[in-house]
């Protein structure tokens, strides 16, 4: 397959209330590898399975949420095109300059969405220290630890506007719709997932009122196995359950959400078909919602729908 443009989300910064308690989460329980600090003392973490420089930012700040999310692009090239055409498109953008506030990290273009949210876009990061096997590769470069995510895998973005923002991400940036759910009109979108590749999203984005909240991040596992080893991990660490472990409709994923100690949902999960652009839209009415997210139980908690950080 000619996988072209943009390649997958790679890089998301994350507010967090409490370093050490962060990092308890982060790296041992979720099992991200801790690659080093910024000047400013922020901290960078990678999944074992990822090669570029860090994935993960956590950001010490007075109130949890997002900062921004990453979409890494195959080249300068295409770069150069997504930030000429997103002018075009209206969008207000930043450049980051490279190796700034992301060591490692190329040239940055970061884009201000009518949904309140930021996304940068980037196509060169460092090969990181510890990068999995290249010659002869062994199963990991260092024993796993707690849930052993491979790597950051999607976002859940809630905000309003959220027709235009998703116009952009296919006109713009050439991502497929995958899957939808309709608003009570039958019409308009109430959610949408978006896939830049043969996965089933790399983001999904909500109609909401509040711009530029994070409904969740989400890592990948390995299987169902590791889904219930990572729900072992929750228990025996006490670490606050949303739902599951369950599986969704809408990507077919199975999934656990939980929630990090300063409030931001986390979201393990793995399966999931996978998707072609020349696949049809899968579409929900708003009385399967229920169903979409939670296959088996059927019903949204209030918790979902309503705790955003
Ligand atoms: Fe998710």
């Amino acid at each position: 397959m000619a996988l072209k443009g943009v390649l997958r989300t790679g890089l998301v910064q994350l507010r967090v209330l409490d370093l050490d308690k962060s990092l308890d989460h982060y790296r041992k329980h979720i099992g991200l590898t801790e690659v080093g600090r910024t000047e400013d003392g922020r901290v960078m973490l990678k999944g074992n399975d990822e090669f570029d420089h860090h994935s993960v930012v956590l950001r010490l700040a007075e109130t949890p949420g997002l900062d921004y999310i990453g979409l890494k692009v195959d080249t300068k090239e295409n770069l150069e095109r997504f930030e000429a055409e997103t002018k075009a498109f209206g969008f207000e953008i930043e450049e980051i300059a490279p190796n700034s506030d992301q060591p490692g990290f190329g040239r940055r273009i970061a884009v201000k969405l009518p949904t309140g949210h930021r996304i940068d876009l980037y196509s060169e990061v460092e090969l990181a220290e510890k990068h999995p096997g290249i010659k002869n590769p062994k199963l990991w470069i260092e024993e796993p630890k707690g849930m052993d995510v491979s790597c950051f895998d999607h976002a859940l973005l809630y905000g309003p506007n959220a027709k235009e923002a998703t116009q952009w991400f296919v006109e713009v940036l050439e991502m497929s719709i995958v899957e939808v759910v309709k608003k009570e009109d039958g019409v308009e979108n109430l959610a949408v997932w978006l896939s830049a590749s043969n996965r089933g999203h790399d983001l999904a984005i909500l109609d909401y009122d509040k711009p530029g909240k994070l409904h969740h991040i989400s890592f990948h596992l390995e299987d169902w196995n590791a889904i219930g080893h990572a729900a072992d991990i929750m228990g025996q660490y006490n670490i606050s359950i949303d739902v599951g472990p369950t599986r969704h409709g809408v990507t077919r994923g199975q999934t656990i959400y939980f929630f990090d100690p300063s409030g931001n949902r986390n979201e393990v999960f793995c399966g999931g078909y996978f998707y072609y652009p020349d696949m049809p839209l899968r579409v929900w009415d708003i009385e399967h919602v229920g169903e979409g997210i939670f296959y088996y139980d059927k019903v949204l908690n209030e918790r979902f729908l309503s705790v955003v950080s």
